[in-house]
């Protein structure tokens, strides 16, 4: 599973404040600990991992944009930008990679402008309420999605 994947993590909005952000919520690990985290799961299964955050919705479609011949497939967390953003639902659809989306929290557990994502109908699947380990299962669900779809992007099976 894995073997040469490259797996793209997208970060949203705050993220970089893990650790210190509602610790209560969100707990204590930091988003350094989870691209850690995340950057070994992917080197056992012989993948490799880029991490990126931003708090700009801008510069998240930018980073998907160029993703488009760099990576295989995207593990994104678009954090506030979830419940409003269009631009970053087209740009995944721009890139048609095969996307999972992940949360710390379960969002439908919560105030209801979480509980509308605007990518939840374009991802291959979804992975809440875990905290740290929802980027656990949702990186180890992409590796086997692809390993199972040979790589081809979205839309582009029959
Ligand atoms: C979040 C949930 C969002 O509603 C919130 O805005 C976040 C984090 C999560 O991982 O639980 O910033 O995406």
């Amino acid at each position: 599973m894995g073997v040469g994947w490259r797996i793209a993590v997208v970060h949203g909005p705050n993220l970089n404040m893990l650790g210190l952000r509602e610790p209560e919520r969100y707990g204590t690990t930091t988003l350094a600990d989870i691209d850690d985290e995340l950057a070994s799961v992917a080197a056992e299964a012989g993948a490799s991992l880029s991490s990126y955050q931003s708090n700009s919705e801008g510069d998240l479609v930018t980073h998907l944009q160029g993703l488009r011949d760099t990576a295989d497939g995207v593990l994104i967390n678009p954090a506030a930008y979830t419940h409003t953003s269009v631009a970053i639902r087209d740009a995944l659809l721009a890139v048609a990679l095969p996307t999972v989306e992940v949360h710390l929290t379960n969002t439908h557990a919560r105030e209801e402008f979480r509980h509308h994502s605007t990518i939840a109908d374009i991802v291959v699947g979804r992975v809440m309420g875990f905290g740290r380990l929802s980027y656990v299962l949702g990186l180890n669900g992409l590796l086997e999605h692809l390993g199972h779809s040979g790589g081809i992007r979205q839309g582009e099976r029959g």
